[in-house]
């Protein structure tokens, strides 16, 4: 790990292993990602084994100040650093998100919760330091008949919002939904965009490293 290298996390939220669609387009993103930025750290977290859930005891270890959580608290707020902390180290973050009943996969919303500290409790925690607004996301969003965007779909809202407290300056998504429908071209379309958005990312990563 050195300080210039730039980080790339992956984060798959599709529960399916075999003949996932967000997966594939995934594995296309990172490779583009890889080949403009060959120097960069690739971090693979996949949350379909899930993660921890927050509760009674998670909550109050949280809002303990460092300095004065016990051990047992350090323990239970061990996943959460973990995950927070491949966060504050990525400078792109590829989201590979299926739409599971009109929003996104409960494993998702699990790591938004372990990785969204300084929101425990809302404005309580809010002291905690900002983050710096400079990392871009890319969301990959699939589904079978809900369409992006739709008065149905209550995935990419949230997304933008929560990415943008993450500290994502730029959110690129790309629309593999509807795939009932006309898959061939739908996901033809996804593929251009990806392309795209990776040529986008990758030549303003190269400039801005040059700088
Ligand atoms: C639990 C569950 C809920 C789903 N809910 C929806 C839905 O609300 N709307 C929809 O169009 N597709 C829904 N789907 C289908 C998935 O969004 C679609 O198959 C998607 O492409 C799956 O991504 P994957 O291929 O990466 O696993 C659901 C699938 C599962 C497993």
């Amino acid at each position: 790990m050195n300080d210039d290298q730039l980080v790339i996390l992956r984060i798959d939220s599709s529960m399916r292993q075999t003949g996932s669609v967000s997966r594939l387009l995934a594995d296309e993103a990172i490779a583009q990602l890889h080949a403009g930025i060959p120097d960069a750290e690739i971090i693979l977290r996949d949350l379909k084994a899930g993660v921890g859930h927050v509760n009674s005891a998670w909550r109050e270890a949280s809002l303990e100040t460092t300095s004065s959580r016990s051990s047992e608290d350090r323990a239970i707020l061990a996943q959460s650093d973990a995950l927070k902390t491949e966060v504050e180290r990525a400078d792109i973050v590829v989201f590979a998100v299926p739409i599971y009943n009109f929003s996104i996969p409960a494993a998702l919303k699990a790591w938004v919760d372990m990785v969204c500290r300084n929101n425990v409790d809302g404005a309580t925690a809010l002291s905690m330091p900002k983050p710096t607004y400079r990392k871009q996301a890319l969301v990959i969003l699939t589904s079978n008949h809900t369409l992006a965007g739709a008065s149905d779909e209550f995935a990419t809202g949230f997304l933008q919002h929560i990415l943008a407290f993450l500290g994502c300056s730029e959110i690129n998504i790309v629309d593999a939904t509807g795939l009932a429908d006309e898959k061939t071209v739908k996901l033809a379309a996804a593929h251009d965009k990806i392309k795209s958005i990776c040529q986008h990312v990758t030549s303003q990563n190269i400039s801005a490293a040059a700088e």
